[in-house]
């Protein structure tokens, strides 16, 4: 069965009513990342040439976080009248495209990359004009709801507003992903109409249009309704954000060998590299994008926030905040300190209590300590400073910025002295 090349439109210029917020729902947010990014890196599992980004609500704010993504374009929908209008605002991106076309729902985030395969895989083998991801869930209430004739073909989708009494026990519910010849998805796009409980042009309504014109519709349908659950609300939020953290876990315990003891309470974003047998005990929350070398010590109570990277043979103990703070191998913060905007060479030791001042108010500033220095308990750097190789600092001393300390010098005293040579 020969790929045919596909083009990929994301729904995302709805109001997010339901969120109560000044930000738009696609930018919320899960485990780390904007929601939008979770929907756009589907569109790029499923190897798609170009993803058509439909905007509309604060659609500047949303374009404005991925102009820099390649084969990206973004659509305006204003006013927002439906799904099925925002479809229409991506026709001349789709114009003459002899291909399929994924609709993705730009709040269902968490949809696996082999649901996606055997979704697609499903669309090419029946040769449909169109296929729906659906899902079983425990409780269907809210989402449309998959009309099937006697012999069990698609007929229609209801949504939930416009739900006969006897169709409320209908299990099986539109996920809003589908797959579509494109060809035909624009042929009966313009049939659409707002005759309907919402007033809105329901993308929905496609379905119908094709199975009465005797065009094949299909039903792929997820066994895992976690997979497919929309953001519509503050609360369903938190719940994938849970999903979206727990599949985390899951791989590093599993395929990275990573030790987590208490997976309940440890909190780590997504994209985040941790290298094996490095260790996080409890509390520890982790940050999207921090890289964590092998055999490191997290937490517990750890917070290593963007920007951090460790070697190997690292420990951030606990109570200890590091912020785009970069750790030889084998330099170490056992308890109670603030570590931003700072170098650390290797075989560092940093004593309990200790800051880096990296803000002077104004501005942030970069510090660096090289290998093998000992920062005393207590010291506060104050960037932007260096401290040299093998030098050390007494208990509660303070670095004023820019008075470097040498290599191999000791100093003491608020404002540091040098003491001695180590
Ligand atoms: C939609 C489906 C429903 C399905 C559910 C799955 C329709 C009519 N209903 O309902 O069958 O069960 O998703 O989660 O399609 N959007 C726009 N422009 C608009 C309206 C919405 O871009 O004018 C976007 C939203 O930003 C959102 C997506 O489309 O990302 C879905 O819209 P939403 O209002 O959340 O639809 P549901 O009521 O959840
Ligand atoms: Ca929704």
């Amino acid at each position: 069965m020969a790929d045919r090349p596909l083009k990929v439109v994301i729904l995302a210029a709805g109001k997010s009513t339901r969120m109560k917020s000044d930000t738009p729902k696609v930018l919320h947010k899960l485990a780390g990342l904007p929601v939008l990014q979770w929907v756009l890196e589907q569109g790029d599992s499923m190897g798609a040439l170009e993803s058509i980004v439909v905007i509309g609500h604060e659609g500047d704010r949303v374009q404005d976080k991925f102009k820099h993504r390649i084969n990206t374009r973004f659509v305006t929908q204003e006013p927002q009248l439906g799904t099925g209008h925002a479809v229409m605002q991506a026709k001349d991106a789709l114009a003459n495209f002899d291909g399929d076309v994924a609709v993705l729902c730009g709040d269902v985030p968490l949809i696996k990359n082999r649901t996606l395969e055997l979704f697609r895989h499903m669309h090419r083998s029946e040769e449909a004009s169109c296929t729906i991801l659906t899902a079983l869930p425990q409780d269907p209430r809210g989402y449309g709801r998959i009309v099937r004739d006697g012999l069990g073909r698609v007929r229609r989708i209801v949504e939930q507003k416009d739900l006969e009494p006897k169709q409320e026990d209908i299990p099986e519910v539109n996920t809003g992903t589908y797959l579509f010849d494109c060809k035909k998805l624009l042929g009966v796009l313009d049939k659409l109409s707002t005759d309907n409980a919402q007033g809105e042009y329901y993308l929905t309504d496609v379905v119908e249009l094709l199975a009465d014109a005797n065009n094949r519709v299909t039903a792929c349908a997820c066994d895992d309704d976690r997979e497919v659950m929309g953001i519509n609300n503050r609360k369903q939020l938190a719940t994938a954000d849970g999903i979206a953290r727990e599949r985390i876990l899951d791989d590093l315990m599993v395929e990275q060998g990573v030790t987590v003891y208490e997976p309940a309470t440890t909190y780590v974003e997504a994209g985040c590299k941790i290298g094996r047998d490095t260790v996080i005990y409890p509390n520890s929350v982790i940050r999207a994008g921090v890289e964590i070398g092998e055999h490191c010590e997290i937490g517990p109570f750890a917070h290593l926030r963007p920007g951090t990277k460790l070697g190997n043979r690292c420990k951030v103990g606990a109570f200890v905040e590091t912020k785009n703070a970069v750790y030889g191998d084998g330099s170490k913060s056992g308890h109670l300190a603030y570590l931003g905007d700072v170098t650390l060479g290797k075989d560092v030791n940093i004593g309990a209590g200790s800051i880096v001042a990296n803000y002077d108010g104004q501005k942030k500033h970069h510090t660096e300590v090289g290998d093998n220095a000992f920062i005393g308990c207590g010291t506060v750097l104050v960037a932007p400073v260096k401290v040299g190789n093998n030098a050390q600092t007494g208990a509660n001393t303070v670095v004023p910025h820019n008075k470097d300390v040498p290599d191999n010098t000791i100093v003491v005293g608020a404002p540091a002295r040098v003491l001695k040579s180590r």
